[in-house]
């Protein structure tokens, strides 16, 4: 059985679309939710879906090993990025080379970066009368968005989008395809 964490920090839809995806098979579960605001919608949904949720502040994330310590405990093997906001500490990304995995709301290497998130980003996008725009699922390095790209898909904008209707788009395409592309990263 692999194990995954997801740390998600609004939200969390795809945190939840993650869970109801692994929830139909046999060899790998959604272990634990994690969030850096104990205020998130998502750790409503980790209750409702009867996932263990862990929350922690800035001190726990840069200054301990209480996050790694968890995940330990909790003994994953991958973990998930959907919607997390803060840069992964060089200690987490060591302990788990290659095995950490975030989705990005847009077609990198552009429109990424720190302090490009969520709406932002649909925002900067529809500003700049781009034609397209889409998803990348990258492995997680030390630096922002800057990781080896595994995964892109793209949807089209079409006169009249706005930040509110691409950010619709954009999570069509994370729900459909950001569970397949873990699960084939766990078979590799
Ligand atoms: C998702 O669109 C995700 O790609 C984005 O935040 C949203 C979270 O939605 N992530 C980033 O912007 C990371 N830089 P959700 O909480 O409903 O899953």
């Amino acid at each position: 059985m692999k194990k995954i964490a997801v740390f998600a920090s609004g939200s969390g839809s795809n945190a939840e679309n993650i869970a109801n995806y692994f929830a139909q098979k046999p060899d790998v579960t959604v272990s634990c939710i994690l969030s850096n605001n104990p205020k998130a919608f998502v750790i409503e949904r980790a209750k409702k879906l009867n996932i263990p949720s862990f929350c922690f502040n800035r001190d726990d994330f840069y200054n301990s090993t209480r996050v790694l310590d968890y995940l330990k405990e909790n003994e994953i093997d991958f973990v998930v990025l959907a919607g997390f906001l803060w840069l992964i500490p060089e200690n987490l990304v060591k302990q788990y080379p290659g095995k950490i995995v975030n989705i990005h709301p847009a077609l990198l290497p552009n429109y990424g970066g720190k302090g490009m998130y969520g709406m932002k980003v649909h925002e900067s996008v529809i500003e700049n009368k781009e034609k397209k725009s889409g998803i990348s699922i990258h492995i997680v390095n030390e630096k922002y968005d800057e990781g080896s790209i595994v995964f892109q898909a793209e949807c089209s904008i079409e006169e009249g989008d706005t930040p509110e209707s691409l950010a619709n788009k954009v999570h069509e395409l994370e729900y459909k395809h950001f569970p397949e592309v873990i699960e084939k990263l766990l078979k590799q």
